[in-house]
């Protein structure tokens, strides 16, 4: 199934995806992710995207549309795979119905107040990627998976974390009706626990947990 988890930053797009994924043994894309790896492996394209992400903007859809259509043209892709953070501008969504073929989009509903705080409190390991919140930690600041430190990232500081939501309001919100309107949207309660949240995405998709 070709899954896209759309939703603003600190819906739990990362967090469900990881999850869902290995439950269905399908890989998880997440631009966001790829964007990171090229910034520190100093690519040409991580440094076009750093000053975006680093403002809370977008990085332009040329630069981001070729990376995802080379992404899912990889063998790994044959059986399915989750979209984490692309399509985000109606450009982008266009360029993609040019490529593939999406089953289902699962909007995941937060509301700004929670996004704030989840994103303030978040920490992700530098190693692995994988994601904390402060409040899980209990003062722990190296990663369960892989023993590694855990680091705040640049862009859930306040002043950027404003930014992005205005950005996700503005700029991919109008992917709700754009999904709508092709019979494709699932709206699921992001605001639930990791757990519950987790059983209402595998119902909507029809999976067995
Ligand atoms: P990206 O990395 O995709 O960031 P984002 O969309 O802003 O989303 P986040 O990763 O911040 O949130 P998430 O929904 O994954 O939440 P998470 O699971 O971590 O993109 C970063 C930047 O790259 C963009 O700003 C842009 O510049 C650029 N970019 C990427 N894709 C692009 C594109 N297509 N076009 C242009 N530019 C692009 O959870 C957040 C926190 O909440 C964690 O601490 C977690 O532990 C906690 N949490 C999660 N779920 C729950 C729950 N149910 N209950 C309690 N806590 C929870
Ligand atoms: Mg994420």
């Amino acid at each position: 199934m070709n899954i896209i988890f759309l939703g603003p930053p600190g819906a739990g797009k990362g967090t469900q995806a990881q999850k869902i994924c290995s439950a269905l043994n399908i890989p998880q894309i997440s631009t966001g992710d790829i964007l990171r790896r090229a910034m520190k492996e100093g690519t040409e394209t991580g440094l076009k995207a750093k000053s975006f992400i680093d403002a809370g903007q977008l990085v332009p859809d040329e630069v981001i549309i070729d990376i995802v259509k080379e992404r899912l043209a990889m063998d790994d892709c044959r059986q399915g795979y989750i979209l984490d953070g692309f399509p985000r501008t109606v450009p982008q969504a266009e360029a993609l119905d040019t490529f593939a073929a999406i089953d289902c989009v699962i909007e995941l509903d937060v509301k700004d107040e929670v996004l704030v705080e989840r994103l303030s409190g978040r920490r992700v390991c530098v190693k692995c990627g994988a994601t904390y919140h402060l409040s899980m930690l209990n003062g722990k600041t190296t990663c369960d998976v892989c023993g590694e430190e855990l680091i705040q990232r640049n862009d859930d500081k306040a002043e950027t974390v404003l930014n992005r939501l205005k950005v996700y309001h503005d700029q991919t919100a109008p992917l709700i009706g754009y999904y709508e309107n092709k019979g494709l949207l699932k709206k699921v309660d992001g605001a639930q626990g990791l757990e519950n949240t987790f059983a209402a995405i595998m119902k909507t998709l029809g999976a067995q947990a």
